[in-house]
């Protein structure tokens, strides 16, 4: 793992958008993990505004989102398949046949979980994930206590991640759905890069477990420490309970 601390929200959504456009242009056809949260939403924006400057092409390009309401669908503006169409996919040459979220309306998600993982074996593998990091330390919607092991399933949410997520459902923690269909931890991990973007002082203490705790399926973003090619880029405030911060000032630095 490698961190990468810059000194704000603005600066951390600038080099995470630059590395994906990095990743486009070496391959053209990127497999990109979409991850959503208020956090992602300035890695959009700037991911879009260089695509318009530079004519990025994003029409070989296949997308995976990390996990989905259930219950929600596309049309629904609570969904993450909503904040997708309107964040991203809309505002570039994307084909959205190319585009993938967990349908959390299916009425099989034993089987919608299933076909999700055959989707991401058939486009050869996701290259690059995008990750946040949720207050209860999980990846996708993997809350505590997630096997490490665990593929693409539905998850119950805990009450803290209902409370973080309830701006979207007029800040009522009982309209956030109770469960969501997520990419499993397992999943993740077989991805060949992953790309954390983690902001703010309310998330310190957290990318402190996550990144230098042990590995413990209570705080899901542990598993990352297994991968063998993850960086994270946090800005000054998360990066403030980093014990190692001056080490990884001096080790890691992006170009
Ligand atoms: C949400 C999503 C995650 C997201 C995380 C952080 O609940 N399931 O995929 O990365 O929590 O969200 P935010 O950036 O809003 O803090």
């Amino acid at each position: 793992m490698k961190i990468f601390i810059v000194s704000n929200a603005d600066q951390a959504e600038r080099a995470a958008a630059k590395l994906v456009i990095d990743r486009l242009k070496a391959k053209p056809d990127l497999v990109l993990g979409c991850a959503t949260g208020r956090t992602m939403e300035g890695v959009y924006d700037e991911l879009v505004r260089r695509a318009q400057l530079e004519a990025l092409d994003f029409s070989r390009v296949s997308t995976f989102n990390l996990d989905e309401y259930v219950g929600l669908d596309s049309g629904d503006e609570r969904s993450y398949h909503h904040y997708m169409n309107e964040k991203f996919f809309s505002r570039v040459n994307i084909a959205l046949s190319n585009t993938h979220v967990p349908d959390g309306t299916a009425t099989d998600l034993a089987a919608e979980a299933a076909s999700f993982e055959a989707r991401i074996r058939a486009a050869g593998g996701i290259d690059l994930q995008l990750l946040g990091l949720g207050s209860t330390g999980h990846i996708g919607f993997n809350e505590p206590l997630s096997s490490l092991r665990s593929r693409t399933r539905q998850v119950t949410l805990a009450p803290l991640t209902r409370e973080q997520n309830a701006g979207m459902f007029g800040g009522d923690a009982d309209k956030v759905p109770p469960t969501s269909l997520t990419m499993g931890v397992e999943t993740i991990l077989e991805t060949r890069e992953v790309l954390m973007v983690v902001t703010g002082e309310h998330k310190a203490e957290i990318l402190a477990r996550a990144t230098e705790g042990p590995v413990s399926a209570m705080v899901s973003a542990t598993a990352l420490q297994f991968h063998p090619n993850c960086r994270v880029i946090a800005d000054e405030a998360a990066a403030a309970q980093l014990t190692g911060a001056e080490y990884y000032r001096a080790a890691f630095r992006l170009d």
